[in-house]
This record gives structure tokens, sequence and C-alpha cells, in this order.
């Protein structure tokens, strides 16, 4: 753990005796409101508060920051910016290009960080090769989560393929189970898009048409057959769907009300919160096709430039934190994810951790590490607001053909 500053040991002796003394302070804007997200995140307030740091929390829920990154626009338009503020990489890329961010180099350089955090997510980290983000966390997004007792009560395995995903459904809809667990925000559909734009073409595949988005690659005979399964589970989610928020549809898997959930391994989180356990209550599957891939989210926080010494001190001390190899074990031990950290031991994370931790390094040598699109790391955020409102669309009115769809999308992309 981490010693005390000078500064801060002041503060606090000051503070005992009444006086009162500036003291370093973070405002922090996260959509971390989740039971486990929270939990989480609580590991790095008590780490920096017991450093004598003031930590004013600004939540703001909503899935992946959707509703977050609203408030940040107008916080930075009223001359308001956070301290500190959970960003994903498009986002990072956006206010670093913009100058807003604060030049983290000198935190970097006096801790190793070019040593110590995941090589694929340093580019990510950094704008005009300079610091400006720190990474708490990996997430994996390619997960398929199954209720065991669900299956295992109707003699059902994991599906390992789409087309063995939709004999499954079937079977779970004949049984009274609804067989996917979704909310129906655009990010969350996104999530279901990515996942099959993976499963079903691949990791070059997705490149082309997520990451380039390849016109050739959108229009593919392959896009066709993942726009025509996405439809196809249409079939299998509960008519509530709509609008519900993500940790609600994990509840509905943790219940037994729904037999799988295609998400990011934030849905352990709340699992582990409900102490359920792998291979007893739930399993973890790749999500359909895509065994070998790891599509990647990374959870950072920037820190938005300032004159005022006890923000840029705090904001120092948070940096520092944030990578302290305690905390970030702590954290995704909570959160379900795994550290940014690439010397973190996997022995207390459960099966489906552990299985992240292989995962994550094969993939790295086979050059199957994928970023997230639903996640903010595959494009930039125009680009992903196209595909966001296109397949929420799509999804949401049956009416609309997969070649609709596409025709849709492509125009979309275009009209940028
Ligand atoms: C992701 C984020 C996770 C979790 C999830 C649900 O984008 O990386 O930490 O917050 O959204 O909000």
């Amino acid at each position: 753990m981490m010693k005390m500053t000078a500064t801060a040991l002041a503060a606090v002796l000051l503070a005992a005796a009444g006086s009162a003394v500036a003291a370093p302070t973070v405002d922090v804007l996260h959509y971390w409101t989740s039971g486990s997200e929270a939990s989480g995140l609580n590991e790095l307030k008590t780490l920096l508060q017991k450093e004598g740091v003031v930590w004013k929390d600004a939540p703001v829920a909503g899935g992946t920051g959707m509703n977050a990154v609203q408030v940040l626009h107008a916080r930075v338009a009223a001359g308001d910016p956070p301290a500190a503020v959970q960003l994903q990489p498009s986002q990072i890329a956006t206010w670093g290009k913009e100058g807003q961010l604060r030049d983290l180099d000198d935190i970097a350089t006096k801790n190793g960080w070019d040593k110590i955090i995941s090589p694929e997510l340093i580019p990510y980290l950094n704008v005009d090769k300079q610091y400006v983000a720190v990474p708490v966390n990996v997430h994996r997004n390619n997960w398929l989560w199954y209720n065991k007792q669900v299956f295992d009560k109707l003699g059902l395995a994991p599906p390992k393929t789409w087309d063995e995903f939709n004999a499954v459904g079937d079977k779970l809809k004949a049984a009274g189970v609804i067989p996917l667990a979704l909310g129906g925000q655009p990010w969350q559909e996104l999530d279901l898009f990515e996942n099959l734009v993976l499963g079903i073409g691949g990791p070059e595949f997705y490149r082309k048409a997520l990451v380039q988005q390849d016109e050739s690659a959108l229009r593919s005979p392959t896009m066709l057959k993942v726009f025509t399964e996405l439809r196809k589970l249409n079939d299998y989610v509960d008519p509530n769907y709509p609008g519900r928020d993500w940790n609600l549809a994990t509840a509905m898997l943790i219940q037994g009300k729904a037999a799988m959930q295609i998400q990011g391994d934030w849905a352990k989180g709340e699992m582990l919160l409900a102490n359920k356990k792998a291979n007893v209550d739930y399993g973890c599957v790749p999500a359909p096709g895509t065994a070998g891939d790891f599509t990647w989210i990374i959870d950072a926080f920037s820190f938005f430039k300032t004159k005022n010494a006890d923000k840029v001190e705090g904001q120092t001390d948070m940096a520092t934190a944030v990578l302290d190899k305690n905390f970030q074990e702590a954290f995704s031990l909570k959160k379900g994810s795994i550290p940014a950290r690439v010397d973190v031991s996997s022995a207390k994370f459960d099966e489906c951790g552990k299985q992240s931790f292989v995962d994550r390094a094969q993939a790295q040598a086979n050059h199957t590490t994928i970023p997230s699109l639903a996640h903010n790391a595959a494009a930039a955020e125009d680009k992903t607001g196209v595909f966001l409102d296109t397949i929420s669309s799509f999804f949401e009115s049956k009416n609309m053909t997969p070649q609709q769809g596409i025709d849709r999308l492509v125009s979309g992309l275009q009209s940028l």
C-alpha cells in the first residue's frame, strides 16, 4: 500500500486540530452505480481517503456511460469540467485531441507504466504519444453466461455456435424459460451485434467491418447472415426487455427467470455480489463462434486540466492509486474484470476470471484481441453513434429486413 504523502498527513493532522486546510481533492464523474460497480469503485475511494484525498462523488447512472457522456459535455460547456472522469478509448481520443486532458507522462515515467500496463491497451491511453488516461481494468465482452441449474435441469449444453444457440433457445422457450436476458438499450443491442459479427465472421471480418467500416465487408453475404441472426434473437427475449438496465437483465439470469445473457464480465460482478459461484450457479463460455478471441474493453480515468493546486495534487494521487497493484487486484475481484496490469496473479479469481487471464494471453499471441465497438474502443464516437442508432432501430423494428438494415448502416456511415 502507498505511504501517506507529507501533504496528506499535514492535511489530516491539521483537520483533526480543527483548522481548515486545503487538502488534495478530486470530483469524480463516473457511471459505476450498480451494486458490484459501486463496490469495486469503493476500493479506490477508500484507498484515496486513507491518503487524505477528499473524494467528491459525481455518479451518473446508465450503462457504458450512455448518460454520463452527456453530463460531461454539459459540464465542460459550463466551464466546470470534473477533476477526474471515467472514459473509454474513443472518448479519450476526443478530449485528448482537444488538449483538455492533463499530461500524465511524469506519473507514467515515475511508476513505469510502459512495463506494467497490458501492451495492447497502451496506444488507446495516449494522444500524440502522451499518456492522458490511466487504465483501471480490462473487461472481456465476448462471454455467454448461463444459469447452470436451468441448463442441468433441462439437460442442455451451452451453445458453441449460433445454430446451437437457436436450438437451445427453442428448447428453453418450450420449457417456459426466457432464453436470452436482454436490456433494450442501444448499447446492449449493439453488444449482441458485435458478438454476432465476431462469432459469424471471425476477427479479420470484425476488423474490416467494424473497425475499418469497409463497405464491401458491410455489404457482404456474411453481414447479411449477421443481421438475419440478429433478427432471430427477437424470438428469444421477453416482451418487457425494452429500456431494461443491464444489471436487471443479469438479475433475471441469477434468479433463473432467463437462461442466458451475452454480456461483458461486469455481469459476473453482480453474480459474485449475489454470492453465486462459477460452475455451480453460473457457467461462462465464449459467445458462440468466438472461442480463442478476446474482445477487450478498457475502463480508464482521465483528468481535465486545472490550475487549482488541490485538484492537481488529488489528480496525481488518484492516477497513481489506480495502478496500485493491490487495488488493481481488489477492484477486479469485485468488478468481474481482470487487471490492466500484467503482473497481478490470477490465483484469487474464480474459474471464469482465470479463463479470462489465459484467453487474453492466448489471444495476444494469436493476434485475436479485438477492441469492442459497443464500448467505445473500435471506432470514433460519431461512427459508433451510427452503429448504435442503426442496430437499435433494426432490432426494435421487426418489419425492417436484414438488407434494409445493411443499407441504412452503410448510408448512415457515408453521411458522416
Ligand atoms: C462497460 C464498462 C463496464 C460496465 C458496463 C455496464 O462499458 O466497461 O465497467 O460499467 O459498461 O455499464
